[in-house]
């Protein structure tokens, strides 16, 4: 532990590799929430290509490329193909990416084009395009989806983040979707304490939109093994995942730190979304917001850390924008005074 630098690499010693692809992503504005004294918010759109997504393409394509991969592949919802897509990019490596056809946020779409990845738009939900990458993709391409470990790797950097600006808090409270990323933060905590530095682990709470909740139904009925979903639901695109590849791990923080599962309608997902943004100044896309959504329900005593996972400019649609026409300066001026 001698964090030194800037971005994910000031954690070099607490990583398998010292030195890799980077854009400068990882330290994200923690910000004390306006919703909640005891709220904190972890905005991790404020990565590189808008998500926490990043912190783990930064090890993942750095592994690829010194593996020799010239072609990497991921299935997605979108922000990890846009993250692969641009960390890709920056290395030099052709990248493929498998996505849900009508189930892929605009802006994330357009990040993936715009960096130069391969559109696969396959039929079905995300469930089907990861089968698909696991199946077939990993035999021509290095896959870059969270069943790869070092993905999860840089994604712990989140906790000692949060440990450097907060200490330990209380609660994590953190969106779940393929599952990778509350396990890979609840590692990053683990290896604080067993460094003597997080005295008290956080409890992780996990959240799901009610609509896709293998989960957080299981968690909620006590069985050990989630309860997978064929057809999801929800607003929230992002993590509109009916069989979470990562869900033995994900099990594992949660019940390891003394935490929980909890599921948030698609409602209280869009609510928090505009409480985020018109209260905190903070633009969340909606699987984003999830976390918040679940902090406010639930009420925690003690510090909790809401991760953000995404940016709102992710998912303009899930907006609705409201306008006045303006004719002249005398009806300008009138609406000015009110
Ligand atoms: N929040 C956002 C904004 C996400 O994009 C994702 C996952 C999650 C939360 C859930 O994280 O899968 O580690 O539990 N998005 C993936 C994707 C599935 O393809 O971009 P998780």
């Amino acid at each position: 532990w001698a964090p030194k630098g800037r971005g994910l690499w000031r954690y070099a010693t607490m990583l398998p590799l010292r030195d890799g692809v980077s854009l400068g992503e990882g330290q994200t504005p923690l910000v004390k929430s306006n919703l909640d004294g005891h709220l904190y918010v972890k905005f991790e759109g404020a990565n590189p290509t808008g998500s926490f997504k990043d912190r783990g393409m930064a090890l993942g394509v750095t592994v690829a490329k010194e593996s020799g991969a010239s072609k990497v592949v991921v299935a997605s919802t979108g922000n990890t193909a846009a993250s692969a897509a641009a960390y890709a990019a920056r290395a030099g490596l052709k990248c493929y990416v498998v996505l849900p056809r009508g189930n892929v946020a605009r802006g994330k779409l357009m990040q993936a084009a715009l960096h130069g990845a391969e559109l696969l738009m396959v039929s079905g939900l995300f469930d089907k395009a990861l089968e698909y990458v696991v199946t077939h993709g990993t035999r021509y391409a290095y896959p870059l989806n969270s069943f790869n470990p070092w993905r999860l790797e840089g994604q712990k950097t989140l906790a000692f983040e949060v440990y450097e600006e907060l200490g330990c808090p209380d609660y994590v409270v953190v969106p779940v979707g393929n599952a990778g990323n509350i396990a890979a933060i609840w590692k990053g905590f683990k290896e604080l304490g067993e460094l003597g530095l997080c005295k008290k682990l956080p409890k992780m709470v996990g959240v799901q939109a009610e609509g896709a909740a293998p989960l957080a139904n299981a968690w909620q009925r006590g069985l050990k093994e989630p309860l997978f979903i064929d057809e999801p639901e929800t607003v929230a695109t992002a993590i509109k995942i009916g069989k979470p590849i990562n869900w033995p791990k994900a099990m594992a923080a949660v019940r390891e730190s003394g935490g929980f599962f909890i599921a948030v309608s698609d409602g209280e997902i869009l609510k928090a979304q505009r409480l985020l943004a018109s209260r905190d100044g903070i633009g969340a896309e909606p699987a984003g917001a999830a976390s918040v959504a679940a902090a406010l329900k639930l009420k925690l005593n003690g510090t909790v850390v809401a991760v953000v996972t995404g940016h709102a400019l992710k998912d303009p649609d899930a907006v609705e924008i409201n306008a006045r026409e303006v004719r002249n300066a005398e009806e300008l001026v009138e609406l000015l005074e009110k």
